[in-house]
């Protein structure tokens, strides 16, 4: 393992978003593996043109500039591999039961304590940068509506009131050894993700994804990072963007 992602960490108490200042960077030549870290954001966003709750000091709010020799249509596998490297940053480090919801989220029994957020730009096929942003619920007790329950912190599941470089210092080698392994192996993550996933094989799930509703059992990822649902009917649906919310963890609908 090298130690790239890190070396340089960029530091601050206040941006508008961590994803913003790489992204700047990232278009003003900055090498792969620049981090940013803020103590606080106040534009913090997430998928699907979500806010993201950045209190100060409370949570990690992270990003990192990635230049993967990846095909645009192959970027799904550097998510994944953030949400194995968040997940077991969580359950090796903290003994917390993480659980990836797909693609990204991070969940401990049903709350969120992480979401991930990629960016990226395209030039051709292949991607000329990602900005891979990472947000950590580390110290919060309460969480603003409309989040209120259906979030959590390492406070919360631990007790423990850690730092939110402590949770990064622990997190940046996980996230370049599986980074590396996605760029050469994706296969890999993929087998590794669907391990740390309670969700991504036979559970009956519903998925909002642009306008249309679907519900049908979850049978794993496809080699690109899909989703796969199977309706009642038989019929394979592949996901490549949504929202799923998780109805039963066991197998087949009625
Ligand atoms: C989500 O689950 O919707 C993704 C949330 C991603 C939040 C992180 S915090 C660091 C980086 N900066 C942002 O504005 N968003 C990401």
């Amino acid at each position: 393992m090298t130690n790239t992602f890190g070396s340089t960490i960029l530091r601050f108490e206040s941006v508008s978003s961590t994803n913003d200042v790489a992204r700047d960077l990232a278009l003003s030549s900055a090498d792969e593996g620049v981090c940013v870290i803020a103590r606080e954001q106040t534009s913090g966003r997430g998928r699907q043109g979500r806010s993201w709750s950045s209190t100060l000091g409370e949570g990690l709010y992270l990003s990192i500039i990635l230049r993967p020799r990846v095909e645009a249509s192959e970027s799904a596998i550097i998510t994944l591999a953030a949400a194995v490297s968040v997940a077991e940053a969580l359950r090796l480090d903290f003994h917390i039961r993480a659980d990836i919801k797909w693609p990204n989220d991070i969940m401990v029994a049903g709350r969120k304590i992480c979401g991930i957020l990629v960016e990226a730009a395209i030039e051709g096929t292949r991607l000329q940068y990602a900005i891979l942003g990472i947000g950590v619920n580390i110290a919060q007790r309460l969480f603003p509506e409309p989040i209120g329950e259906s979030a959590t912190s390492i406070l919360l599941e631990t007790g423990r009131r850690i730092k939110p470089e402590d949770f990064a210092d622990g997190l940046l080698p996980r996230l370049e050894h599986w980074y590396t392994i996605a760029m050469s192996d994706s296969a890999q993550v993929i087998a590794r993700w669907e391990e740390l996933s309670s969700s991504g094989r036979d559970c009956i799930v519903r998925v909002d994804s642009s306008g249309d509703a679907i519900e049908g059992v979850t049978r794993g990822l496809t080699t690109a990072g899909a989703l796969i649902v199977e309706l009642a009917n038989g019929e394979r649906r592949e996901i490549v963007a949504g929202d799923v919310r998780v109805r039963s963890v066991t197998a087949d609908l009625a």
